[in-house]
């Protein structure tokens, strides 16, 4: 096993990419070479530490140890399985593989044995999929979850960097206005006064749209919704929790915040929920509302830890307990973890070629 890897980072000029290069030199990943890959605009382009992006050819992609993907779901279906057959495991952040059996859906703190079975590929969950995993882990592991019911408040990073502009620029364009009274900031007169919106299918700044994600032909739930079910399930490695979830879009920059009902197949303090997820892996307990302590995504925007507080009991059922749970979608809910996950192939030693599964 070589004890320092040639790394390729696919859409390194990304929000998810930019922070992935950052984390690997941070957290001194032991890289030989690092190569980043972005689109044809960003080819030759000069990034942080001198790295100069590549694009994607047959030619180009030969000879990596290990491919971080963060480029959307079209590029890894096209591209990872070509970095595979090259020889490198892929860990990638789109949703294109997370739901293959042949491909293990990881989070680091939680099912960290499910990288063994790779086969030169690896997902990354979804954000909101991510923060909630390493949390429920020490509450499924102790009294089993029967059913889940969640309601997101995402933040627009999730979507990408338009999507930020896209909140900053309404935002300012609404308090420029005249008369910034509360007319202005609701709907009708203030939909006229801002250029339609792009990213969303309406305006985001000063509202909350319940439609996180996009809705398929005939389908009554968003893709995220789905993916918030199927992958929570298939990382707890349990098809019969029950989950309902809604996925709101809210006009906060990053850091995606949970409310979460957890009903469990048994009994469950919220003492000792508490206690166990205090001692559970990347979890920080801020649980004090009387003093006004409790996660907030912009404290949590930055750091690496998921964020639970509000824990307490669901006075409508004597199994189920509600909390609040936080974390900066772009670190946890993506780059960190798939750095964590690079760091895990290596320690474990799972570095090396499995070959490709197939096309779904
Ligand atoms: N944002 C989140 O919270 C989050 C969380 C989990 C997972 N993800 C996933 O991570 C991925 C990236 O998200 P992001 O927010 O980082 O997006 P982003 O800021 O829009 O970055 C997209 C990256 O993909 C590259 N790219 C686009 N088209 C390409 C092509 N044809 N060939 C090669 N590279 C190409 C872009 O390069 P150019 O700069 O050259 O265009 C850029 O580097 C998505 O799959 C997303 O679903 C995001």
């Amino acid at each position: 096993m070589s004890n320092s890897y040639r790394v390729a980072v696919v859409g390194a000029t990304g929000q998810v990419g930019t922070l992935m290069l950052k984390l690997l030199r941070e957290r001194s990943f032991p890289a030989s070479e690092i190569v980043p890959f972005a689109s044809e605009r960003s080819v030759g382009r000069e990034l942080a530490g001198g790295l100069i992006v590549q694009g994607l050819d047959e030619e180009s992609v030969q000879g990596f140890d290990i491919a971080l993907f963060s480029a959307g779901g079209a590029i890894s279906g096209e591209w990872a399985p070509r970095f595979a057959d090259a020889g490198a495991i892929v860990i990638d952040n789109s949703s294109r593989w997370r739901m293959h059996e042949d491909v293990p859906l990881v989070v680091s703190e939680v099912n960290p044995d499910a990288l063994a079975a790779h086969h030169g590929i690896v997902a990354n969950p979804n954000c909101s999929t991510m923060q909630l995993a390493v949390a429920l882990k020490p509450i499924h592991d102790e009294a089993g979850i029967e059913r889940i019911v969640i309601s997101t408040y995402q933040a627009v990073s999730g979507t990408g960097k338009r999507a930020i502009d896209e909140l900053l620029d309404q935002s300012r364009a609404l308090l420029a206005g005249s008369g910034m009274g509360a007319e202005r900031v609701s709907p009708g007169s203030a939909e006229r006064e801002i250029e339609p919106p792009d990213a969303y299918a309406h305006q985001i700044a000063f509202n909350a749209l319940p439609h996180a994600g996009a809705f398929a032909a005939g389908e009554d739930h968003t893709d995220e919704e789905r993916k918030l079910i199927n992958e929570t399930r298939k990382i707890l490695g349990d098809p019969d929790i029950r989950i309902s979830a809604t996925c709101v879009r809210v006009p906060v920059v990053n850091g995606h915040s949970e409310a979460v009902n957890v009903q469990t197949r048994r009994e469950l303090s919220p003492e000792r929920a508490r206690e166990l997820l205090a001692a559970a892996p990347g979890v920080i307990v801020l649980d004090d509302p009387a003093h006004g302590v409790y996660p907030l995504a912009i404290d949590a925007t930055g750091r690496d830890e998921v964020f639970v507080g509000r824990i307490r009991r669901d006075p409508g059922h004597e199994r189920a307990l509600d909390m609040w749970i936080v974390a900066d979608n772009l670190r946890k809910g993506a780059a960190t973890n798939a750095v964590q996950l690079a760091e895990l192939l290596h320690e474990r030693g799972l570095m090396g070629r499995r070959g490709a599964p197939q096309a779904a």
